[in-house]
């Protein structure tokens, strides 16, 4: 018998090493190289864990800079000066010594692991180990990324002779990025875009997610340390007050966004000029599994299962709607709720805890209208725990019988609720990812080749990831991740995400014996750092 009524714990409940000393207040913020002490009025932040006593129950845990236009405008005049028109220190710095920075914080940054993990369970719910994995992924993410950069490097530090003209090709950066991360990865999605585009030589305007910013905190000190002044700048706030400004000021040359489609396409249209603005966005997906007549039923539980409800399904690649085959339907559901009753409940800090309390507002409602509305259509609640709540706290819900009735349906909800559906002919599923507003990835479960390839083949083209037995991902973090539709703009992987955040440039000269030896000058007394043949070892 689960108790719902006394999931949240007590202050002596909560193992000694996750305790925090609540309320934490972040009065500082970063502006061109100066740690500041904010004046102004602050935003509350609320815990999807709440802590009882004597029946009271309280999840403040403290308050970041709210800040306005003036502040915003402040920070993009940093990152506006620190590029200075590509003659700023950083952009001008050769890729060796951009990457010596880069190491710098790496080693700054794995000083502060236990108060970033600690503060990721407290402000996002999320469990222990997933939230020590996004630590980890982030700092891999960033090594691999000084790896690829050499590389890259390596490879353009050569010139070439096509035509009777000599050429060297490199890529440059390309100003000032605005960089927002999502509340579900607010550590790993941000430093995706944020890193690669920094060790690309831009200057970057970083706003944290709503959820998810007091983790930032203790980093602030390791940006102002190795990066040169005004080349990454915090701001907080609310998007119209901080955000919109910034964009309509037509100064943001890169928008690195994630989060939902209908915010990125009112950031890029606040832009005055469009066409100079490049968009690297991850929004929303409703990645469905097919489940085929011949999958092995107990293997593509437990991996719909995990695939649905990791981090309580709050991930953009989560399995968002189950299409089963009519054959073996009842006896997938019926595995499915057996498997999804047992997960273990609880707190971040539990061991081997699977589902957790969500952090957005009124989250545990909106799951609870989805799952209302579809049984008003007829759809059936399976698991008997499924859909009971507790504040933040919600269990998983399996719901079978789902049609093109319910929102379920359609919406994305990004939480941990599994709509199921029998299908008889293998069009149905196809004509939903087909006629989905989104296009990130899909799963195909099954045995036999031929109609696994079939189906690979159409699905290809409507997706951007087609997974064989095997819920839908991003990682590994080399693979390339995007999406068509409403799902993404631009590619990001390790190497992709270097290419997006630069463009191309090259030095060209008509071969004559005057170019020669300019160029042979040039190079040999290492005049320019963009005319180079360095070799980076
Ligand atoms: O929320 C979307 C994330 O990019 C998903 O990443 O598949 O590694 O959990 P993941």
């Amino acid at each position: 018998m689960i108790e719902f009524n006394s999931i949240f714990p007590t202050l002596n409940d909560i193992p000694e090493k996750f305790r925090l000393d609540f309320p934490i207040k972040q009065s500082t913020y970063l502006l061109d190289g100066e740690i500041k002490t904010w004046e102004g009025n602050y935003r509350e932040v609320y815990s999807p864990v709440y802590v009882e006593n004597n029946n009271e129950f309280n999840n403040y845990i403290g308050s970041y800079p709210l800040m306005g236009k003036d502040d915003a405008l402040k920070a993009l005049s940093a990152a506006k000066n620190a590029y200075n028109a590509g003659k700023g220190e950083w952009p001008s710095m050769t890729i060796e010594d951009r990457i010596d920075r880069i190491k710098k914080f790496v080693l700054l940054m794995k000083e502060q692991k236990e108060s970033v993990v600690n503060l990721l369970m407290w402000e996002i719910g999320k469990s222990y180990a997933d939230s020590t994995k996004e630590f980890d992924r982030t700092i891999d993410y960033i090594n691999d990324t000084i790896e690829a950069l050499k590389n890259l490097d390596r490879d353009s530090s050569r010139f070439t002779i096509t035509d009777g003209i000599i050429a060297q090709i490199r890529r440059a950066p390309l100003g000032v990025v605005l960089c927002m991360g999502p509340y579900n990865y607010p550590l790993n999605e941000t430093f995706a875009t944020l890193i690669p585009a920094l060790i690309m030589g831009n200057s970057i305007i970083f706003k944290p997610p709503k959820m998810g910013v007091l983790l930032h905190s203790p980093l602030l000190k390791a940006f102002q340390e190795a990066f040169p002044k005004g080349v990454v700048n915090t701001v907080y706030g609310h998007g119209k007050e901080v955000i919109t400004p910034i964009m309509e000021s037509g100064e943001i040359n890169v928008l690195a966004f994630i989060g939902s489609s209908k915010v990125a396409d009112t950031l890029k249209q606040q832009h005055p000029k469009p066409h100079r603005l490049k968009s690297v966005l991850g929004l929303e997906a409703k990645n469905p599994a097919i489940i085929l007549e011949d999958a092995d039923i107990d293997q593509t539980v437990k991996e719909c299962a995990l695939g649905a409800l990791s981090y309580n399904g709050q991930r953009c690649t989560a399995l968002k709607i189950l299409f089963v085959h009519e054959n073996i339907s009842k006896e997938f559901v019926q595995k499915l709720s057996a498997e999804v009753e047992n997960l273990s409940i609880g707190m971040p800090w539990d061991e081997n805890v699977k589902i957790t309390p969500l952090p957005e507002q009124g989250k545990s409602e909106y799951l609870t209208d989805l799952v209302n509305d579809a049984k008003s259509y007829g759809a059936e609640l399976v698991n008997p725990n499924g859909g009971k709540f507790n504040k933040s706290f919600f269990f998983p819900a399996v719901i079978n019988n789902v049609n093109s009735n319910m929102k379920i349906y359609h919406e994305e909800q990004f939480g941990p609720v599994i709509p199921v559906i029998t299908y008889k002919d293998i069009n149905e599923p196809l004509e939903y990812v087909v006629n989905s507003d989104y296009g990130q990835q899909a799963s195909i479960f099954g045995k036999n080749p031929e109609n696994i390839a079939t189906l690979v083949d159409t699905l290809v083209n409507q997706v951007c990831r087609v997974n064989v037995n095997s819920q839908c991902q991003r990682g590994p973090d080399s693979f390339p991740f995007t999406g068509r539709k409403d799902s993404a703009e631009a590619t990001l992987s390790i190497t992709d995400a270097l290419r997006v955040f630069s463009i191309r440039t090259l030095f060209a000269a008509k071969e004559n014996d005057t170019n020669k030896k300019i160029i042979r000058d040039i190079v040999k007394d290492d005049k320019s750092n963009f005319l180079s043949t360095d070799f980076i070892l």
